[in-house]
């Protein structure tokens, strides 16, 4: 499993988000945060708001699920987003016990 976290710009996450459902991935985490890239932000603001998008994926959708984000944020401007990701060791669902891909959607 990985969890793939986006950092893009608000008005684009709404777009990115709906894809993403279409597309069978339906859980997921976001929550707004202030960040800056190499730019560092503008002059009168070091710290823009971004959105931050986190979803744990099977390693089989993973490619997948970064090209959906990608095709929805990207715009060719700078301050487009980042994308990392990460290696998830285990995922439980609350209800079931159920584990690891099983647990995820
Ligand atoms: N190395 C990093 N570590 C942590 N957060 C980062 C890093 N790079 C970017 N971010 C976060 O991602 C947001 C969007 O970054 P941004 O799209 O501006 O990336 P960039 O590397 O500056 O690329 P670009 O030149 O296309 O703007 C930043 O506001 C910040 O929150
Ligand atoms: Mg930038």
């Amino acid at each position: 499993m990985k969890k793939v976290e986006a950092i893009l710009r608000p008005e684009d996450f709404e777009k990115v988000k709906n894809a993403l459902k279409q597309m069978g991935f339906v859980a997921l985490t976001a929550y707004p945060v202030k960040g800056r890239g190499v730019q560092g932000g503008v002059p009168s603001y070091d710290m823009l708001s971004k959105m931050k998008l986190e979803i744990v994926v099977k390693d089989e959708d993973l490619e997948k699920v970064v090209e959906i984000i990608i095709r929805n944020a990207r715009k060719g401007v700078p301050g487009d987003g980042k994308i990392f990701i990460i290696p998830v060791n285990d995922a439980i669902r609350v209800r079931t016990g159920e584990r690891g891909n099983d647990a995820l959607y």
